[in-house]
């Protein structure tokens, strides 16, 4: 199946998943299980911006959320590593090779390439949808298209 078709049935499925759903941790544990599950990523998950009040915070950072996958780092601070550099620009990232970006954070020397989506409500980014891959240069315009549309309604 093509990639595109297959984004395109991952859509529809993540919609109909977390309709009538309202809590995110909920939302955002199955909208990470249907994407990793459709194209068996390595890494597969959420970093939540850490502006929750009854969140002890230690200052600017993104918090691990809901992910699919091995074990990796709960705290990523504004403007650090890929994650927190999709966040200061609110915009999606993609990295074909780790190693080549400049202040990677790496949670697992198996992910070799990576892309991070911003999620954002009236004009915050809230959120970033963050996915691995153990292969070089694993996501492109394509990826970026599909999972902003994805990352727009978890
Ligand atoms: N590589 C990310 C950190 C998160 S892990 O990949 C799950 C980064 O540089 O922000």
């Amino acid at each position: 199946m093509e990639k595109t078709e297959k984004y395109s049935l991952l859509l529809e499925q993540i919609k109909a998943l977390l309709e009538g759903e309202e809590d995110w941790v909920a939302r955002m544990a199955n909208a990470a299980a249907a994407i990793h599950q459709a194209f068996g990523f390595w890494w597969t998950g959420f970093y939540r911006v850490a502006d929750d009040p009854g969140v002890k915070v230690r200052g600017r950072e993104l918090i691990l959320g809901p992910f699919q996958g091995p074990v990796a780092c709960m705290h990523i601070p504004f403007g650090k590593g890929v994650c927190g550099t999709a966040w200061e620009r609110a915009a999606t990232v993609i990295v074909p090779d780790v190693e080549l970006f400049p202040g990677h954070i790496a949670c697992s020397s198996a992910s070799k390439s990576e892309i991070v989506v911003p999620l954002i409500r009236d004009g915050v980014v809230t959120a970033v949808l963050d996915i691995d891959s153990d292969r070089l240069d694993s996501f492109d315009e394509i990826d970026a298209i599909w999972l902003e549309k994805i990352a727009a309604i978890v």
